[in-house]
């Protein structure tokens, strides 16, 4: 028998990232050039376990957006940022991190032949995040403080020397993390009835309502979603209405008590009909175990931000709903934080013993 096989002579249709995708929505011409590692299209997956506990056939998915080139959302707005810090002739860009940004950063501007300097919370940034920085190559400088006054930092440094912001204050981070809500609906056809996620410095609501509103504009979509945000109960004060001097929970990528894009953040949630809702982190180590255990998915704690927010206010939830929970980062960024998590199902030092394994395992003669 003669099998034929593939040849790959003919060109393979690729996904040519964000930018090259959604063009005619983004600030840039041909005089830019396009600084990208293939991010977006992320997947939007289905997680009927979560559904269930809501019930009232509300269809639930997950939006993936670890499974981005440096593993969150962040490369969405960054591939953007840095082109257009390119186009304007930097040679530097800098950021305050609490670890997604500055691997994002880190990653984009090498890419581009730019310095990337970040600036983090010493001690609360995740290893992962910690470990590609420095792997990118950026320069590093671990402050003693926490992400808001890293923040005041770098727009002073970059207010007086010339170097780039790229915090989600610059204009182009957001434009470029609106095609998650693109995405989205180009996968379902339409907006979801709720767009619920993670909340820290504000910037990816702010976002993702921009993207929803520009395809509504353009009729790419019937519908606006209602957007809920969740902060971590440490780190609310967006829901409390005051600015949180120590910012406190598991989950350090949203550590943050003094958001960046408040105003964007609060038009969002006015212009929607949506709700801020705090969730404790033991409510947020739930639904992450919940995720990967159940589901098989694996994010980040922060990322899980947005299913415990939804199963706490699981009332709320109209029958017959869709809602898409935005998963901002990969579970590997913090493998620390999964370790922790108590599981009976870890047996440590066991005798190479095919008695005892198949005790073990609950198999017996
Ligand atoms: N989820 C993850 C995994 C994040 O890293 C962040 C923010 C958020 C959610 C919140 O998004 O700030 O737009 O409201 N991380 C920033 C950083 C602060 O430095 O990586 P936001």
């Amino acid at each position: 028998m003669i099998l034929t096989l593939p040849t790959f002579q003919n060109k393979v249709d690729y996904w040519p990232g964000l930018i090259a995708t959604y063009r005619p929505y983004l600030p840039v011409t041909d005089a830019t050039p396009i600084v990208t590692l293939h991010e977006g299209n992320t997947p939007l997956i289905p997680v009927p376990t979560i559904a269930a506990q809501i019930g009232r056939q509300v269809e639930v998915f997950v939006k993936y957006d670890g499974l981005n080139p440096t593993g969150s959302f962040k490369d969405r707005g960054m591939t953007l940022a840095v082109s257009k810090a390119k186009e304007s002739g930097s040679k530097a860009v800098i950021c305050a991190s609490t670890g997604n940004t500055s691997a994002a950063a880190a990653a984009y501007a090498r890419r581009a032949g730019l310095h990337a300097f970040v600036i983090i919370p010493d001690g609360y940034v995740a290893m992962g995040k910690l470990a590609q920085a420095l792997l990118y190559g950026a320069e590093v400088i671990a402050i003693q403080g926490n992400f808001d006054e890293a923040l005041e930092i770098v727009r002073q440094v970059s207010e007086a020397y010339p170097v780039t912001l790229v915090n989600s204050v610059n204009p182009y981070r957001l434009e470029g993390q609106k095609t998650a809500a693109f995405e989205i609906v180009d996968t379902l056809g339409d907006a979801p009835d709720w767009l619920c996620i993670p909340v820290g410095n504000a910037g990816n609501i702010t976002a993702y309502w921009r993207g929803f509103c520009q395809y509504h504009q353009h009729k790419r979509c019937q519908r606006r979603p209602q957007m809920m945000g969740f902060q971590a109960a440490g780190a609310s004060p967006i829901v409390s209405g005051q600015i949180v001097e120590c910012p406190e929970t598991v989950a350090t990528a949203i550590r943050i008590g003094n958001p960046a894009n408040w105003e964007g953040a609060i038009a969002a949630q006015q212009d929607s009909g949506g709700k801020f809702t705090a969730v404790t982190d033991a409510e947020i180590l739930a639904a992450y175990r919940m995720l990967a255990a159940d589901e098989g998915i694996f994010c980040e704690p922060a990322s899980a931000a947005s299913v415990a927010g939804v199963l706490k206010i699981k009332e709320d939830v109209p029958t017959q709903a869709t809602v898409v929970c935005v998963l901002t980062g990969n579970g590997l960024k913090d493998p620390e934080i999964a370790l922790q998590q108590k599981t009976k199902r870890f047996y440590q030092g066991v005798a190479p013993d095919l008695d005892l394994v198949a005790q073990i395992m609950g198999l017996s003669h």
